[in-house]
Protein backbone atom coordinates (compact mmCIF):
# COMPACT_ATOMS: atom_id res chain seq x y z
CA UNK A 1 0.00 0.00 0.00
CA UNK A 2 0.83 3.61 -0.41
CA UNK A 3 0.86 5.10 2.70
CA UNK A 4 0.91 9.30 3.65
CA UNK A 5 1.99 10.32 7.30
CA UNK A 6 -0.13 12.63 9.04
CA UNK A 7 2.00 13.72 12.37
CA UNK A 8 5.22 12.46 12.44
CA UNK A 9 5.95 12.38 16.20
CA UNK A 10 6.71 9.65 18.10
CA UNK A 11 3.59 7.03 16.75
CA UNK A 12 4.77 8.29 12.90
CA UNK A 13 7.86 7.68 12.88
CA UNK A 14 7.03 3.88 14.75
CA UNK A 15 4.65 3.43 11.84
CA UNK A 16 7.02 4.45 9.73
CA UNK A 17 9.52 2.06 10.47
CA UNK A 18 6.58 -1.10 10.89
CA UNK A 19 5.18 0.07 7.52
CA UNK A 20 8.26 -0.44 5.55
CA UNK A 21 9.06 -3.64 7.09
CA UNK A 22 5.62 -4.86 6.08
CA UNK A 23 6.31 -4.21 2.56
CA UNK A 24 4.26 -1.06 2.32
CA UNK A 25 5.61 2.05 0.81
CA UNK A 26 5.63 5.48 2.67
CA UNK A 27 5.17 8.26 0.01
CA UNK A 28 4.37 11.17 1.79
CA UNK A 29 4.87 12.54 6.05
CA UNK A 30 2.55 15.60 6.78
CA UNK A 31 3.66 17.39 10.14
CA UNK A 32 3.09 20.87 10.80
CA UNK A 33 5.87 22.52 8.21
CA UNK A 34 4.29 21.09 5.25
CA UNK A 35 0.59 21.32 5.95
CA UNK A 36 0.20 22.75 2.15
CA UNK A 37 0.80 18.76 1.35
CA UNK A 38 -2.56 17.79 1.91
CA UNK A 39 -3.64 19.29 -0.71
CA UNK A 40 -0.97 17.98 -3.27
CA UNK A 41 -1.25 15.83 -6.10
CA UNK A 42 1.06 13.09 -4.11
CA UNK A 43 -1.48 13.41 -1.01
CA UNK A 44 -4.53 11.78 -3.42
CA UNK A 45 -2.07 8.92 -4.67
CA UNK A 46 -2.02 7.42 -0.94
CA UNK A 47 -4.21 4.12 -0.52
CA UNK A 48 -4.45 5.21 3.28
CA UNK A 49 -3.57 7.81 5.26
CA UNK A 50 -2.34 7.03 8.90
CA UNK A 51 -3.11 10.11 11.42
CA UNK A 52 -1.19 10.53 14.99
CA UNK A 53 -0.92 13.91 15.52
CA UNK A 54 -2.80 16.40 18.10
CA UNK A 55 -6.42 16.58 19.15
CA UNK A 56 -6.01 20.28 17.79
CA UNK A 57 -5.42 19.45 14.30
CA UNK A 58 -7.10 16.03 14.04
CA UNK A 59 -10.30 17.20 12.72
CA UNK A 60 -9.16 19.43 9.92
CA UNK A 61 -6.92 16.62 8.75
CA UNK A 62 -9.98 13.97 8.53
CA UNK A 63 -11.37 17.08 6.49
CA UNK A 64 -8.57 17.15 4.28
CA UNK A 65 -8.64 13.27 3.61
CA UNK A 66 -12.26 13.80 3.00
CA UNK A 67 -11.78 16.36 0.63
CA UNK A 68 -8.91 14.22 -1.41
CA UNK A 69 -11.21 10.71 -1.14
CA UNK A 70 -8.16 9.02 0.68
CA UNK A 71 -9.63 6.16 3.41
CA UNK A 72 -7.92 7.61 6.83
CA UNK A 73 -7.10 5.23 9.75
CA UNK A 74 -6.81 7.73 13.38
CA UNK A 75 -5.07 6.74 16.18
CA UNK A 76 -4.97 10.57 17.72
CA UNK A 77 -7.44 10.84 20.90
CA UNK A 78 -9.47 13.39 22.94
CA UNK A 79 -11.64 14.45 19.48
CA UNK A 80 -14.49 11.58 20.56
CA UNK A 81 -17.21 14.25 21.45
CA UNK A 82 -16.93 15.38 17.18
CA UNK A 83 -17.79 11.34 16.11
CA UNK A 84 -21.51 11.84 15.19
CA UNK A 85 -20.68 14.80 12.91
CA UNK A 86 -17.62 13.58 11.47
CA UNK A 87 -19.68 10.20 10.80
CA UNK A 88 -22.26 11.72 9.16
CA UNK A 89 -19.40 13.80 7.26
CA UNK A 90 -17.75 10.68 6.29
CA UNK A 91 -20.76 8.57 4.89
CA UNK A 92 -22.41 11.95 3.18
CA UNK A 93 -19.23 11.97 1.22
CA UNK A 94 -18.79 8.25 0.64
CA UNK A 95 -15.73 8.52 2.15
CA UNK A 96 -13.57 5.80 4.52
CA UNK A 97 -12.58 6.55 8.48
CA UNK A 98 -11.23 3.90 10.98
CA UNK A 99 -10.45 5.17 14.26
CA UNK A 100 -9.32 3.45 17.96
CA UNK A 101 -8.56 5.03 21.26
CA UNK A 102 -5.88 2.09 20.80
CA UNK A 103 -4.96 0.09 18.59
CA UNK A 104 -2.67 -2.52 19.88
CA UNK A 105 -4.11 -6.03 20.06
CA UNK A 106 -4.00 -6.56 23.14
CA UNK A 107 -5.93 -3.78 25.14
CA UNK A 108 -8.53 -4.32 22.39
CA UNK A 109 -9.00 -7.93 24.05
CA UNK A 110 -9.21 -6.18 27.19
CA UNK A 111 -11.89 -4.15 25.90
CA UNK A 112 -13.94 -6.99 25.31
CA UNK A 113 -13.34 -8.71 28.67
CA UNK A 114 -13.54 -5.60 30.85
CA UNK A 115 -17.63 -5.46 28.94
CA UNK A 116 -18.14 -9.27 29.47
CA UNK A 117 -16.30 -9.06 33.43
CA UNK A 118 -19.09 -5.61 34.25
CA UNK A 119 -21.92 -7.94 33.07
CA UNK A 120 -20.70 -10.64 35.26
CA UNK A 121 -20.09 -7.86 38.28
CA UNK A 122 -23.27 -6.52 37.65
CA UNK A 123 -24.62 -9.25 39.82
CA UNK A 124 -22.43 -8.19 42.90
CA UNK A 125 -23.16 -4.53 44.26
CA UNK A 126 -20.77 -5.60 47.42
CA UNK A 127 -18.25 -4.31 44.41
CA UNK A 128 -16.88 -0.34 43.81
CA UNK A 129 -15.32 -0.23 40.75
CA UNK A 130 -12.50 2.41 39.60
CA UNK A 131 -10.03 2.66 36.50
CA UNK A 132 -6.63 3.78 36.50
CA UNK A 133 -4.44 4.74 33.66
CA UNK A 134 -0.47 5.96 33.82
CA UNK A 135 0.93 7.95 31.03
CA UNK A 136 3.95 9.95 29.82
CA UNK A 137 4.16 13.71 31.05
CA UNK A 138 3.86 14.48 27.58
CA UNK A 139 0.29 13.32 26.78
CA UNK A 140 -2.10 15.97 25.76
CA UNK A 141 -5.32 14.62 26.85
CA UNK A 142 -6.78 12.80 30.06
CA UNK A 143 -8.05 10.74 30.89
CA UNK A 144 -6.55 8.98 27.91
CA UNK A 145 -9.14 7.50 24.92
CA UNK A 146 -8.31 4.31 25.67
CA UNK A 147 -9.72 4.91 29.46
CA UNK A 148 -13.19 6.05 28.41
CA UNK A 149 -13.46 3.24 26.16
CA UNK A 150 -12.96 0.74 29.23
CA UNK A 151 -15.06 3.43 31.67
CA UNK A 152 -17.93 2.85 28.43
CA UNK A 153 -17.38 -0.18 28.50
CA UNK A 154 -18.03 -0.70 32.31
CA UNK A 155 -21.14 1.87 32.11
CA UNK A 156 -22.73 -0.50 29.80
CA UNK A 157 -22.86 -3.21 31.57
CA UNK A 158 -23.11 -1.99 35.54
CA UNK A 159 -26.53 -0.89 35.98
CA UNK A 160 -24.75 0.72 39.27
CA UNK A 161 -22.78 3.60 37.67
CA UNK A 162 -24.21 5.75 34.75
CA UNK A 163 -21.14 8.39 34.23
CA UNK A 164 -17.70 8.64 34.37
CA UNK A 165 -15.56 11.49 36.22
CA UNK A 166 -12.35 12.20 35.38
CA UNK A 167 -8.92 13.07 38.54
CA UNK A 168 -5.88 13.89 37.54
CA UNK A 169 -3.15 12.94 40.55
CA UNK A 170 -2.51 15.78 41.90
CA UNK A 171 -5.04 18.07 40.55
CA UNK A 172 -7.89 17.47 43.02
CA UNK A 173 -10.42 19.82 43.11
CA UNK A 174 -11.91 18.60 46.11
CA UNK A 175 -15.31 17.12 44.21
CA UNK A 176 -16.99 14.59 46.38
CA UNK A 177 -18.16 11.80 43.66
CA UNK A 178 -21.49 10.07 43.66
CA UNK A 179 -22.03 6.69 43.90
CA UNK A 180 -22.88 6.30 40.34
CA UNK A 181 -20.40 8.09 39.31
CA UNK A 182 -17.47 6.00 37.83
CA UNK A 183 -13.79 7.32 38.37
CA UNK A 184 -11.24 7.49 36.37
CA UNK A 185 -8.02 8.22 38.02
CA UNK A 186 -5.11 10.02 35.61
CA UNK A 187 -1.33 9.48 36.28
CA UNK A 188 1.30 11.39 34.55
CA UNK A 189 4.76 9.61 35.07
CA UNK A 190 7.69 10.18 32.75
CA UNK A 191 8.20 7.03 29.87
CA UNK A 192 5.24 5.36 30.26
CA UNK A 193 3.77 4.21 27.23
CA UNK A 194 0.17 3.51 28.55
CA UNK A 195 -0.71 1.35 31.85
CA UNK A 196 -4.75 0.67 32.38
CA UNK A 197 -5.83 -1.04 35.47
CA UNK A 198 -9.49 -1.46 36.03
CA UNK A 199 -10.45 -2.04 40.26
CA UNK A 200 -12.85 -3.78 41.89
CA UNK A 201 -13.32 -3.90 45.54
CA UNK A 202 -15.10 -5.02 48.25
CA UNK A 203 -14.63 -5.19 52.08
CA UNK A 204 -13.45 -8.50 51.51
CA UNK A 205 -11.21 -8.88 48.61
CA UNK A 206 -10.37 -6.90 45.47
CA UNK A 207 -10.28 -7.71 41.90
CA UNK A 208 -7.38 -6.53 39.30
CA UNK A 209 -7.60 -5.94 35.52
CA UNK A 210 -4.94 -4.55 34.67
CA UNK A 211 -2.99 -4.21 30.57
CA UNK A 212 0.57 -2.88 30.50
CA UNK A 213 2.13 -1.56 27.08
CA UNK A 214 5.74 -2.16 26.83
CA UNK A 215 6.45 0.40 23.94
CA UNK A 216 4.50 1.78 21.36
CA UNK A 217 4.98 -0.53 19.17
CA UNK A 218 2.17 -2.48 19.93
CA UNK A 219 -0.14 0.51 18.87
CA UNK A 220 1.89 1.14 15.79
CA UNK A 221 1.60 -2.37 14.45
CA UNK A 222 -2.35 -2.44 14.76
CA UNK A 223 -2.79 0.97 12.68
CA UNK A 224 -0.80 -0.61 10.11
CA UNK A 225 -3.26 -3.71 10.46
CA UNK A 226 -5.72 -1.44 10.46
CA UNK A 227 -4.83 0.32 7.40
CA UNK A 228 -4.37 -3.15 5.48
CA UNK A 229 -8.04 -4.40 6.91
CA UNK A 230 -9.81 -0.98 5.35
CA UNK A 231 -8.35 -1.34 1.79
CA UNK A 232 -11.14 -1.45 -0.74
CA UNK A 233 -14.04 -0.44 2.24
CA UNK A 234 -16.03 1.86 2.31
CA UNK A 235 -17.57 3.90 5.15
CA UNK A 236 -16.56 5.08 9.37
CA UNK A 237 -15.54 2.21 11.16
CA UNK A 238 -14.32 1.65 14.28
CA UNK A 239 -11.55 -0.95 15.49
CA UNK A 240 -14.21 -3.45 17.18
CA UNK A 241 -15.50 -3.60 13.36
CA UNK A 242 -12.11 -5.28 12.98
CA UNK A 243 -12.24 -8.32 15.32
CA UNK A 244 -15.04 -11.02 15.61
CA UNK A 245 -14.75 -11.70 19.64
CA UNK A 246 -18.64 -13.47 19.41
N1 LIG B 1 -4.84 5.11 19.23
C1 LIG B 1 -3.68 4.65 19.71
O1 LIG B 1 -3.41 3.43 19.75
C2 LIG B 1 -2.65 5.63 20.20
C3 LIG B 1 -1.41 5.20 20.67
C4 LIG B 1 -0.46 6.17 21.03
C5 LIG B 1 -0.77 7.53 20.92
N2 LIG B 1 -2.01 7.89 20.48
C6 LIG B 1 -2.37 9.29 20.28
O2 LIG B 1 -1.78 9.70 19.05
C7 LIG B 1 -1.49 11.10 19.11
C8 LIG B 1 -0.02 11.33 18.75
O3 LIG B 1 0.79 10.68 19.70
P1 LIG B 1 2.39 10.82 19.64
O4 LIG B 1 2.86 10.10 20.85
O5 LIG B 1 2.93 10.45 18.31
O6 LIG B 1 2.53 12.42 19.86
P2 LIG B 1 3.76 13.36 19.47
O7 LIG B 1 3.57 14.61 20.23
O8 LIG B 1 5.05 12.63 19.61
O9 LIG B 1 3.56 13.65 17.91
C9 LIG B 1 2.53 14.44 17.38
C10 LIG B 1 3.03 14.99 16.05
O10 LIG B 1 1.94 15.66 15.41
C11 LIG B 1 2.48 16.81 14.80
N3 LIG B 1 1.42 17.78 14.46
C12 LIG B 1 0.94 18.80 15.20
N4 LIG B 1 0.00 19.47 14.48
C13 LIG B 1 -0.08 18.84 13.28
C14 LIG B 1 -0.86 19.06 12.13
N5 LIG B 1 -1.75 20.06 12.05
N6 LIG B 1 -0.70 18.20 11.08
C15 LIG B 1 0.19 17.20 11.13
N7 LIG B 1 0.97 16.95 12.21
C16 LIG B 1 0.83 17.76 13.26
C17 LIG B 1 3.48 17.33 15.82
O11 LIG B 1 4.39 18.27 15.25
C18 LIG B 1 4.16 16.03 16.22
O12 LIG B 1 5.23 15.69 15.36
C19 LIG B 1 -1.90 11.55 20.50
O13 LIG B 1 -3.23 12.05 20.45
C20 LIG B 1 -1.88 10.25 21.31
O14 LIG B 1 -2.75 10.30 22.43
C21 LIG B 1 -2.94 6.98 20.13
Amino acid sequence: MKIALIGYGKMGKFIEQLAKERGHEVILIIDTHNQSDLQSARFKEADVAIEFSTPHSVLSNVEAAFAAHVPIVVGTTGWYDEIPTVKTKCESGNNTLLYASNFSIGVNVFFHVNKVLAQLMNRYPQYEVQVEEIHHTQKLDAPSGTAITIAEGIIDGLDRKNKWVNEVVGQHDGRVNQAAELLIESHRIDQVPGTHTVVYSSEVDEIEFKHTAHSRAGFALGAIIAAEWLEGKRGFYSISDMFDFK
